[in-house]
């Protein structure tokens, strides 16, 4: 049995005991309050597995590759290149990021779609195996998506409890040692607190269910990046989120220590005309999470969310100029995939300069993760936004 953690789970309640019990006939004794403590224990068998998982995936110069997009999603990037979005040609394109030599240097774990964490490869290897000789860490994306939420203000929340034990040992089995639950949270919507405490329950319902059946849940609630506000209001949100989902994280006795975050970069909205420098961006992001996030949680590793390549790594660069309480890194689909997807093309011919791409890319994070990034040299396209408005992943 593992090691029992309290920290996260532990309740103090007041409770009245002894000698208030009233017998008939006897004269009534003052009830004398007592303090008592009650624990809720965790006491979960993957507990040790789960910390060194985190610290794993969260070890210095070292983030996490997110190629968890669905099979609709995979479909837009394969369409950016003109490729048809059919099985063979999701399982070329997986196949490329997860056979990619050396890899393993930069990333530690990838976040995989269903269909390839049970895929293999064209000449018959399993993904996760690709994965695992590369010594990167196979994740699952477990939610089933976003929905409309009724009686919020066209906001949505997040599917795929039900059932999700059942699921989540089934991809422990397959070898997936991590996982990933994404909902959203708009600042042009509201938000409404109807909305964000929808987003910070089920996250903590999908974290409790994660650690009991031994993958390391990464808690993503994505403030997204469209409208036209400014970085204060962004940072106002995010404290507001992030108070919620740790509250219930505690409620649902997560175990700090075995998860990892996924926050969005505080940052202007998409369209306001005021921009920030990557200096602005680090000072407000790491404020909020001071502000939020308890040390005992190993890692921070930060969305893309539509940010350029060479932003978003410029970035986390700045955020990583002096030590701070976690590991604070990236787990990137779009600043890590763009230049790969365009250099690729889907041509055979391809293939070896768009591995390469892909290592340009990790390694630049991996300095960003050390702080020791520069951004000279960088190709015009690594600096292109990658916003959508209203994207869905
Ligand atoms: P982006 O880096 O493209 O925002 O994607 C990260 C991700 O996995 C969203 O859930």
């Amino acid at each position: 049995m593992a090691a029992v953690a309290m920290s996260a789970g532990m309740a103090l309640k007041s409770s009245f005991c002894g000698a208030a019990v009233q017998q008939s006939g006897a004269t009534a004794v003052a009830a004398k309050p007592q303090r008592v403590a009650m624990f809720a224990v965790r006491a979960g068998g993957y507990d040790e597995e789960l910390v060194k998982t985190a610290k794993t995936i969260a070890s210095p110069g070292r983030g996490i590759l997110a190629i968890d997009e669905s099979n609709a999603t995979c479909g837009k990037r394969l369409a950016s290149i003109g490729l048809e979005n059919n099985e063979v040609n999701r399982q070329a394109y997986r196949q490329l990021l997860c056979t990619t030599p050396g890899l393993g240097e930069y990333i530690s774990g990838a976040i995989m779609f269903e269909e390839t964490l049970y895929q293999s490869t064209s000449d018959g290897k399993l993904m996760v195996d690709c994965l695992k000789e590369g010594g990167i860490l196979p994740g699952i994306k477990v939610d089933k998506g976003l929905v409309p939420l009724p009686g919020s203000n066209d906001e949505s929340w997040c599917q795929g409890l039900d059932g999700l034990a059942s699921r989540t040992a089934a991809y422990y089995k397959q070898g997936a040692r991590f996982a990933k639950w994404r909902t959203v949270v708009s600042i042009p919507n509201g938000p409404s607190d109807l909305a964000i405490t929808e987003a910070a329950w089920g996250l903590a319902r999908y974290a409790a269910i994660c650690q009991d059946t031994g993958l390391v849940p990464i808690v993503e609630p994505e403030v997204l990046l469209d409208g036209s506000h400014g970085i204060d209001r962004t940072l106002e949100v995010a404290e507001k989120v992030w108070s919620k989902v740790f509250y219930f994280l505690a409620e649902n006795n997560v175990m700090f220590e075995g998860i990892l975050l996924k926050p969005s970069m505080v940052t202007p909205g998409a369209e306001c005309p005021e921009r920030a420098t990557p200096e602005q961006v680090a000072e407000y992001t790491l404020r909020m999470l001071k502000r939020r996030v308890p040390p005992a949680v190993p890692g921070i590793m930060f969305l893309s969310g539509g940010q350029s390549e060479v932003e978003a790594t410029l970035n986390l660069n700045a955020m990583n100029q002096s030590p701070n309480p976690w590991h604070v890194s990236f787990s990137y689909a779009r600043a890590l995939q763009n230049s790969v997807l365009k250099t690729w093309k889907g041509q055979p011919e391809n293939l070896e300069a768009a591995k390469k791409a892909l290592l340009v890319r990790a390694k630049a994070n991996s300095l960003a993760q050390l702080g020791k990034y520069s951004a000279e040299g960088e190709a015009k396209e690594a600096k292109e936004g990658m916003f959508v408005k209203g994207y869905t992943y």
